[in-house]
C-alpha cells in the first residue's frame, strides 16, 4: 500500500517540515506542516490553525489545500505532511474527504518512522461525492468555478 520516495518527493516532505514550526498549535502542541503540488508543479503551503473553540480549528492539510485553490489551481498531484518532532502523521479522515474532492493525490508522510508514499485513495477507497454521486469528481484545473 505504500512505497519509499522519490527524492522529489522526500524534497517535499522536507518541506513540510520546515513549515511545521510556523503552525498555531497552543491546544494540541501536535504543530504540522503540510505542501500540495497541482500541475504546475508549485508548492502551497498550510500549517495548522488551532482555536480557543477547539472543532473551529483547522488542519494543515485543508489550509495547503485552500492555498492551492486560491493559487489557481484545482487539481491534486502531491500532498505532503509533516509533523514538528519527527512523528508519524498522515491526513486525518477529515482532511482525506476534503483532499479528494480535488483527486487522488500522492500522500508523502512519515509511517512507522519512515517517510513513505501512499495514495489517498488507498486510505479513503470510497469519500463521499454526494447521494448519487452527481456532486462528486475532481474539478479539471481549467473548468470554471462551480
Ligand atoms: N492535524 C493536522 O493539522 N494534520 C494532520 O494530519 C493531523 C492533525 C492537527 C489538528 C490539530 O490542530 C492537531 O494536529 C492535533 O490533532
Amino acid at each position: 500500500m505504500s512505497r519509499a520516495p522519490e527524492p522529489a518527493e522526500r524534497l517535499l516532505f522536507e518541506e513540510a517540515a520546515t513549515l511545521a514550526p510556523r503552525a498555531y498549535a497552543p491546544y494540541s502542541g501536535f504543530a504540522v506542516g503540510a505542501v500540495v503540488v497541482g500541475p504546475s508543479g508549485r508548492s502551497h503551503h498550510g500549517v495548522n490553525v488551532e482555536n480557543a473553540s477547539y472543532p473551529a480549528g483547522l488542519c494543515a492539510e485543508r489550509a495547503a489545500l485552500a492555498a492551492m485553490v486560491a493559487g489557481g489551481e484545482r487539481s491534486l498531484r502531491y500532498v505532503a505532511v509533516a509533523a514538528a518532532g519527527g512523528q508519524d502523521c498522515l491526513p486525518c479522515g477529515l482532511c482525506l474527504q476534503a483532499l479528494a474532492e480535488l483527486g487522488d493525490p500522492a500522500i508523502v508522510a512519515r509511517l512507522g518512522g519512515e517517510v513513505r508514499v501512499v495514495q489517498l485513495r488507498d486510505l479513503l477507497t470510497a469519500p463521499f461525492a454526494g447521494g448519487d454521486g452527481a456532486l462528486g469528481g475532481p474539478v479539471s484545473d481549467g473548468e470554471a468555478g462551480r
